[in-house]
């Protein structure tokens, strides 16, 4: 089957995978509204093309925290890729490489991060959660700056797990033979405890995320490193304010994929007022629901200076390792490339607010 966009490495991907599996990386919180106004949103975005434009060349390169990047699709934290794919986060790392993509390897990685850092030939971001045992924050800070990372990211949306429904029904647990290996095994334990009627992943995380944390705590997070620090999970113009105050260097718009609040605002429709707060002072990402060239387009006209995938990157892992994950990252910027020629648009620079119609703003 040849694959022409990512829904086939979802298809692709599916009967590769064990069904609770599949659920824990398809499934959302709750009645998963957020999950499908992620989609819905950019589906109902409108584009609007200048013609008689030099389009020949189109190019999607740019600049993220200093580094070069080929395309501004880059792959989300996502925990355990050793579900997805024996080889990992090792397999992401090649995959992502080639293409120039940015990859954020999730705290929850299944590999180390050293062996991720030796695959990778392109720049990685660590993602943390606040754990309640500090030291091994530190730990971690300190691993990711010695083996190469550029950036931290502290994940924000998750000072506990969202009522994953789908989790629940099937008692879902980390397989034993995939472990957060970055993590002290006691840390992990009650990850991969089956229990009737509940998500191993949320029992664990009640445990082990510190829910007390403030944005006081961020001076101690920065404090550890001086790599660049970047906060996940953002939605509000309010909260990018106080993330600029407290000295934050990037922020990433995301509902986690709408696995985290039920009813929060769609990623895309908390771009603009997070980007205009920001008013140039940091660069801003957006991940949830970007599926096509054209999501990143939009994105991108709205601000973001990059986008991130997470299910998709997933789906191409199991379809095909290594190769599915570039291929995915090479198929999304060439359909990025293309939308940006059809639009009259040949620069990353020439993407505004001009280029796209929201549906409740038709007037650009
Ligand atoms: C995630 N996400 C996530 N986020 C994070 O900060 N740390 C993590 O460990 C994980 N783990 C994780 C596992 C799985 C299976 C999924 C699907 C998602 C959220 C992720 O970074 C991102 O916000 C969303 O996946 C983006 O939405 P799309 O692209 O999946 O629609
Ligand atoms: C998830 C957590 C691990 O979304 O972030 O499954």
């Amino acid at each position: 089957m040849p694959i022409l966009c990512t829904d086939d490495y979802r298809a692709l991907a599916r009967p590769r995978l064990p069904a609770d599996v599949w659920d824990y990386i398809d499934g959302g919180s709750g009645a998963e509204l957020t999950l499908d106004a992620n989609r819905r949103l950019f589906d109902r975005t409108e584009l609007r093309p200048r013609v008689l434009v030099d389009v020949s060349v189109c190019d999607t390169a740019g600049k993220l925290l200093g580094a070069p990047l080929a395309t501004p699709v880059g792959i989300a934290p996502t925990a355990y890729h050793r579900l997805a794919h024996p080889d990992g986060e090792v397999a992401t790392a090649r995959g992502a490489g080639p293409a120039g993509a940015l990859f954020v390897v999730s705290i929850f990685a299944s590999r180390s991060l050293e062996d991720i850092a030796a695959a990778a030939t392109g720049p990685l971001w660590l993602q943390l959660y606040w754990l309640r045992r500090r030291a091994a924050l530190a730990e971690l800070a300190r691993r990711a700056r010695d083996a190469g990372y550029r950036a931290l990211v502290l994940t924000v949306d998750a000072p506990r797990i969202g009522q994953r429904l789908r989790d629940a029904r099937n008692g879902f647990a980390v397989d034993p033979g995939v472990r957060a290996v970055n993590l002290d095994d006691a840390i992990m334990a009650s990850s991969h405890e089956h229990r009737e009627g509940a998500s191993a992943i949320a029992t664990h995380a009640a445990q082990a995320f510190d829910q007390t944390v403030t944005w006081a705590d961020l001076a101690w997070l920065r404090g550890l490193t001086d790599l660049p620090l970047v906060l996940k999970g953002v939605l509000t113009a309010e909260d990018a304010d106080r993330a600029l105050e407290h000295g934050v260097d990037a922020i990433i718009v995301s509902n986690h994929g709408g696995r985290q609040l039920d009813g929060a605002v769609p990623a895309l429709r908390a771009l603009p007022e997070v980007v205009a707060a920001v008013a140039g002072r940091c660069p801003v990402l957006l991940d949830g629901g970007v599926r096509h060239g054209r999501d990143v387009f939009v994105a991108l006209a709205l601000g973001a200076s990059a986008v991130l995938v997470g299910r998709p990157a997933l789906w191409a892992l199991a379809a095909d390792g290594a190769d599915g994950v570039n291929g995915l990252l090479t198929m999304l910027t060439g359909e990025l490339e293309h939308t940006m020629a059809l639009a009259g648009r040949p620069r990353l620079g020439d993407l505004g607010r001009d280029a796209v119609l929201l549906p409740d703003r038709r007037d650009g």
